[in-house]
Formats: C-alpha cells, structure tokens, sequence
C-alpha cells in the first residue's frame, strides 16, 4: 500500500462569500515529488499555507504523519511545522542579511546551534544549489535564478521531511527553470524528502513530478502519474496541458 506523508479530507476554505476550496480531497506520497497545477489564483497558494497551518480550514482535516493540524493544539502544530521547509512564491529573502545570513536565518532564530556549526551547514547547503562564493553578497547584488537557489537552501537547511515549493521557476528563463528543476530533483533522491510542488509550467512539471494533481473550482478534479494525466479525459485537464486559452474554461470564468 502506498505510504502517505499528508491526507487531506474534505477540505474548505472561503474568504468572504468567495469558496476558494470546496471538501477537496488529496494524499501525498511519502518521499516522492508531487506537482499541484491549476490556473492562476485558483487557491493552489492557500492550499499549501493550510498544509503548514498558516491558514485555517472553515471545515476539513489535514493529516500529517496521522496527525491533524486543524485541530491540533498550538505545541503540537509547531512540532509538526518543523517537519516543513518552504519556499515562498516571493522568494521572501530578507534584503538586510547577505545570503550566508539569509539561508543560516532559520536555525539562528529556532535552533541553539553555535554560529561555526550554522555557518557550516550554511556552506553544505549552498553547495546543494551550487551558490558557494555567494555567501557574502546580499540579495539584491544577485540574480533572480540566484535568489531561488538562496531560497532553495533556506527551505532545507533545517533538514526538513515536506518541501514546499510555491512556482520555484516563475519569472526565471527557460534556462535557469531547467536548472531549478534538476536542483529539486536532485535534492529529493539526495536528501530522500518529500516535495509539493506548485507549478504553472507543464513541460517542468512532466518533468520532475511523480504524482500531478490539478486543482480546479475548489476540487482536485484529476491526480495520478504524468502518464496517467496525460490520458486524462476531462476537458479541463486536456485544456490546462495543452496551454489552450479557449476551451470549457472561458476566459474570467
Ligand atoms: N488571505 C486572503 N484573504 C482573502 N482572499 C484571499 C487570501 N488569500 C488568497 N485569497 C484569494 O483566494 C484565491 C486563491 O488565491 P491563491 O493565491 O491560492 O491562488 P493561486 O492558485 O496560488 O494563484 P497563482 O497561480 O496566481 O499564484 C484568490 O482569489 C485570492 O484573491
Ligand atoms: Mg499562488
């Protein structure tokens, strides 16, 4: 049987009158890359802040290692978020700290790790995203592929079993995406996690997914194998793959 890391039941989230997630189903694999696709502003980002509890159901159960994080009591939920890396969409690097700071800043602020011990881990790490030499640069002297892989490392550093990766390539070229790419691919079969990726871009998530769900109007309306996506039937799913703008979906639908 298959060994899920998260479970997510029958999960629902509404701002206002708008439903943004509705009883939405999905299992991730343990150890194994999972893509989340879907069009823009579809709720894939507030999917991924209820899986780290920074945003809190209306109704449903998220399970993380058996454990639920809706209802879970504050030491439990910080316990579970340790298991947790993420790379935000924005990159989220602090423009004050050069990056040596920037990807050391999660175990400055959560460990009692000695600053040589953290700088040494600092230097393993960005070593992983091939960032060695950049230590001392801040994130505005780099570029934006630059400041991905320095996000990338921050998102590890703490050893963590989920990575969470919110559209690692968009606004890079196709060049520095393809290298994103065989980094997350790498760093899963290196480090053995599990990664959730949300991605826009097909050919990239063909590329590194194990599993592709597509998320549309609140639901997971298609999950399996890029084999099996591919094969898929429903209208939604062949439009989204083809990248087609015209289709069942209408444009502002
Ligand atoms: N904190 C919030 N308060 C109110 N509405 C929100 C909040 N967060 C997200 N939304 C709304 O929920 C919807 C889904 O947003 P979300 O950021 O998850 O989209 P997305 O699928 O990640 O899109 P993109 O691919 O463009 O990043 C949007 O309509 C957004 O405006
Ligand atoms: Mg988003």
């Amino acid at each position: 049987m298959e060994d899920f890391i998260i479970k997510i039941k029958n999960l629902s989230k509404r701002f206002g009158t708008q439903e943004v997630l509705r009883e939405l189903n999905l299992d991730i694999p343990r150890a194994k890359i999972t893509v989340i696709i879907g069009r823009s502003g579809g709720g894939k980002s507030v999917l991924l802040k209820h899986i780290i509890g920074l945003l809190k159901p209306d109704s449903g159960q998220i399970l993380v290692d058996g454990v639920d994080i809706v209802t879970a009591d504050e030491k439990t939920l910080n316990n579970t978020r340790k298991k947790f890396g993420m790379l935000f969409q924005e990159g989220a690097l602090f423009d004050s700290l050069n990056i040596a700071d920037n990807v050391g800043f999660p175990l400055f602020e959560h460990t009692k790790m000695a600053p040589n011990e953290i700088y040494e881990r600092v230097d393993y790490v960005l070593g992983l995203v091939g960032l060695r030499g950049a230590e001392k640069k801040y994130p505005s002297e780099i570029s934006g592929g630059m400041r991905k892989r320095a996000s990338l490392a921050r998102a590890i550093i703490s050893n963590p079993e989920v990575i969470m990766f919110d559209e690692p390539t968009s606004g890079l070229d196709p060049i520095m995406s393809d290298v994103i790419d065989n980094l997350i691919v790498d760093i899963q079969e290196k480090l053995k996690v599990t990664c959730i990726v949300i991605s826009h871009d097909i050919k990239s998530t063909f590329k590194i997914a194990h599993k592709v769900a597509m998320l549309y109007n609140g639901k997971i309306i298609a999950e399996g194998s890029p084999e099996d996506m591919r094969n898929n039937d429903n209208p939604y799913v062949k439009q989204f793959l083809e990248g087609k703008s015209k289709g069942p979906i209408a444009v502002g639908d």
